[in-house]
């Protein structure tokens, strides 16, 4: 179980990454840990709204404190934190989505489970992550919950100690040595990895290509028509007629 010192946990809060960069704000120390059971404004990446609920929903923000090294490739290194902490508690058909979306498959299908928002507070990191526990009904996704992928129900504060636990191995490795050495184990459960994708971002289509995985530093590799293309953001779509 995780030191109790470090996690506040709130029956409700507006959005713990906004509360807990008040708090790094505020002087709090690296490796505090905000959970709420219900967000009132939970936010996603790119200004979209993260819903969640109390017994459908793991949310919670963690707070480190910035190392030396550079943050590229921090969100995929989350995204295989939070993969290696469900696959050990028994969760199988994980996948992750760059740049840090997380997956099962569920009726034949990639279904999304949980989602990072990372920010930057002054030298704070902040990671938020929301975590399906029952597949939230939300039009035009495919959403799953750990339910789907876990035979064995895990209550809501060993998950957390679970995540939490393999992010704090993450963050003191990544200072270290950064995303590199995550990079192989990242792209063999890359769930596009060699399949025809489309980049967007707003609606606009950015690039099409085959999915070569990421570089080093965590950039989206692309085999377009026009040669190799590298990407730092953007929405992954499977192009029609991949499976
Ligand atoms: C995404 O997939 O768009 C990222 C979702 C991140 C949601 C989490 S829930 C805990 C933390 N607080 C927030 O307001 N957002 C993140």
């Amino acid at each position: 179980m995780l030191d109790a010192q470090r996690v506040e946990w709130r029956d409700e809060c507006a959005s713990t990454n906004t509360s807990l960069r008040e708090q790094a704000e505020a002087g709090a120390p690296s490796g505090r840990v905000l959970v709420a059971d219900r967000q009132t404004a939970g936010r996603g990446r790119c200004g979209r709204v993260w819903q969640s609920s109390p017994e459908g929903s793991l949310t919670f923000s963690v707070l480190y404190k910035e190392g030396e090294g550079a943050l590229s490739g921090l969100s995929l290194a989350v995204g295989l934190a939070l993969l290696r902490a469900l696959e050990k508690l028994g969760a199988r058909a994980l996948r992750l989505k760059w740049p840090n979306d997380l997956l099962c498959q569920k009726n034949g299908e990639d279904a999304k489970l949980a989602g990072v928002l990372i920010e930057r507070a002054g030298d704070a990191i902040i990671i938020g992550i929301g975590l399906n526990l029952k597949a939230p009904d939300l039009p035009g996704e495919v959403t799953a919950g750990l339910e789907d992928c876990l035979e064995t129900p895990a209550a809501k504060p060993a998950l957390l100690a679970a995540i939490v636990g393999e992010l704090d191995v993450m963050w003191a490795d990544f200072c270290a040595r950064g995303f590199a050495p995550l990079c192989a184990d990242w792209q063999a459960h890359h769930v596009w990895q060699g399949k025809s994708v489309r980049l967007m971002e707003e609606g606009r289509v950015l690039a099409e290509g085959i999915c070569r995985g990421v570089t080093d530093d965590g950039a989206l590799r692309l085999a377009t028509a026009d040669g190799e293309r590298t990407f730092w953001a953007g929405d992954l779509r499977l192009r029609a007629g991949e499976h």
